[in-house]
């Protein structure tokens, strides 16, 4: 289930035709099924009945505006990562009171502004970030509530790019300097100790991977404890894995039976991170197809008209995204081809090999399950634009975002005033 079916042999959300919105908004498009986001958030609460557990949206699976405005209705927190996300969080309608503020490189600027607005928590991720957050809380004349994120050493089974809790990763602080860091939270004063946090990685479809790094936590929390602090949050990161194409979906109900066994005793108030469970198959990206290329040796390729610069995830971490057909051809065969972007790369490639329903010139195609990390992560190269992004919820559509042409990516440019096309024609110089 995602929202999204077919009628009429026409895809469709909501009983809106993908087909329209092409139409009306050009390709490439990102759409997305409001109803699927909120199913997904739902689901997660039911999956641990009561207490609820906390769920901060990890806004970086995707910021667009429209889209965390319709989790904050739903009551979602946000997790952040910077400035740009904490204000887009505040502007989408979080409470701030409801948002953490994680990420290996806050700066002062960022931090003063969340000190400002009153965050939650500060998920620290080193000694030398407690130091700056208390130099900040200090001069601002208020307590900072910090939670150390501590790394659990734990090597998720998931793509090397997108693994976060082994020791020598970047994110954290190592677990044999938590003496240390809580050291550094009594000595530098203005902080308070909330919580503790993790995360060991993103597309995380094994719950022993979870079970490994939450034991170490509840040690972890033990340890604090036993040292005379009284964290009341355990936050207990993103990372749930989805189905992107047969892989076993995270089994929630087990998931949570497993969190609350492994945290029985700790007397922890429980939250999560998640970015990519609530929103990746609730997104499908529609694009058509610019030319159908015959290679050597029969080889195929359908270049559309999205590609790395709309869709970075196949070409970063070799994901693989489904391609379906935007209005179902009953009588024409299948053909098998290599599914192409327009981008001068060779890595610009979305599908090897593969059976693809029957496609010629212009026809339209969606990728599926691109909800989370699909957009946000566009980029300029080629000077191709960027997507729009369109929401369907309750039968209304919305242009969350306008697609953006390269005229307006070009906009704030400037090129020297010597070096104008025709300015030395304009003003003769003399010589
Ligand atoms: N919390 C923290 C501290 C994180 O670093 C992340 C993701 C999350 C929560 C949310 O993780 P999720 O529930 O979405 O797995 N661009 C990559 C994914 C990078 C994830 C980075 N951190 C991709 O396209 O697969």
């Amino acid at each position: 289930m995602s929202g999204f079916g077919y009628r009429d042999d026409a895809l469709t959300v909501d009983g809106v035709r993908l087909d329209t919105l092409a139409e009306a908004y050009g390709t490439p498009l990102y759409v997305y099924a409001g109803a699927e986001i909120r199913r997904r958030y739902l689901s997660l609460l039911a999956a641990f009945s009561e207490p609820a557990p906390e769920v901060f949206y990890a806004l970086k699976a995707n910021p667009t505006l429209g889209v965390v405005a319709l989790l904050a209705r739903e009551g979602a927190g946000a997790d952040v990562v910077s400035v740009g996300e904490l204000e887009r969080a505040l502007v989408a309608g979080v409470p701030p009171e409801r948002i953490v503020f994680a990420g290996v490189g806050k700066s002062r600027y960022e931090i003063d502004r969340a000190l400002e607005v009153g965050i939650l928590q500060f998920n620290v991720e080193a000694i030398e970030e407690l130091r700056v957050i208390a130099a900040a809380a200090a001069a601002a004349g208020v307590e900072a509530p910090v939670a150390l994120r501590l790394n659990p050493d734990v090597a998720a089974s998931t793509h090397d790019k997108i693994t976060t809790g082994r020791r020598d990763d970047k994110f954290g602080i190592a677990g044999d300097r938590l003496d240390e860091a809580l050291d550094a939270v009594t000595a530098l004063g203005a902080l308070r100790l909330v919580g503790l946090h993790c995360h060991i990685g993103s597309q995380v479809t094994a719950l022993d991977d979870f079970e490994r790094a939450y034991l170490r936590m509840a040690e972890f929390w033990r340890h604090c404890r036993e040292r005379g602090f009284r964290p009341r949050r355990l936050n207990l990161g993103g990372g749930m894995g989805v189905r992107y194409v047969d892989e076993a979906e995270l089994d929630l109900d087990a998931f949570a039976s497993m969190v609350r066994r492994v945290t029985a005793d700790l007397d922890a108030m429980l939250g999560f991170e998640p970015g990519r469970f609530l929103v990746a198959a609730a997104g499908r990206l529609v694009s058509r197809v610019i030319r159908i290329k015959s290679g050597s040796h029969g080889r195929c390729f359908v270049v559309l008209d999205a590609g790395m610069n709309t869709l970075l995830r196949p070409a970063l971490y070799d994901a693989v995204h489904r391609l379906v057909p935007v209005v179902r051809q009953r009588d024409a065969a299948s053909i098998v081809a290599d599914v192409v972007g327009p981008i001068c790369e060779s890595s610009d490639v979305f599908l090897r090999n593969a059976t693809l329903p029957p496609l010629v010139d212009n026809d339209l195609v969606a990728l599926t399950d691109v909800g989370a990390y699909g957009a946000t992560m566009a980029a300029d190269y080629n000077s191709r634009g960027r997507p729009g992004e369109v929401l369907v919820d309750t039968g209304v559509v919305t242009l969350l975002k306008p697609p953006v042409g390269w005229i307006e990516l070009a906009a704030n440019e400037t090129i020297p005033e010597h070096l104008v096309p025709g300015a030395d024609r304009e003003q003769p110089r003399d010589r």
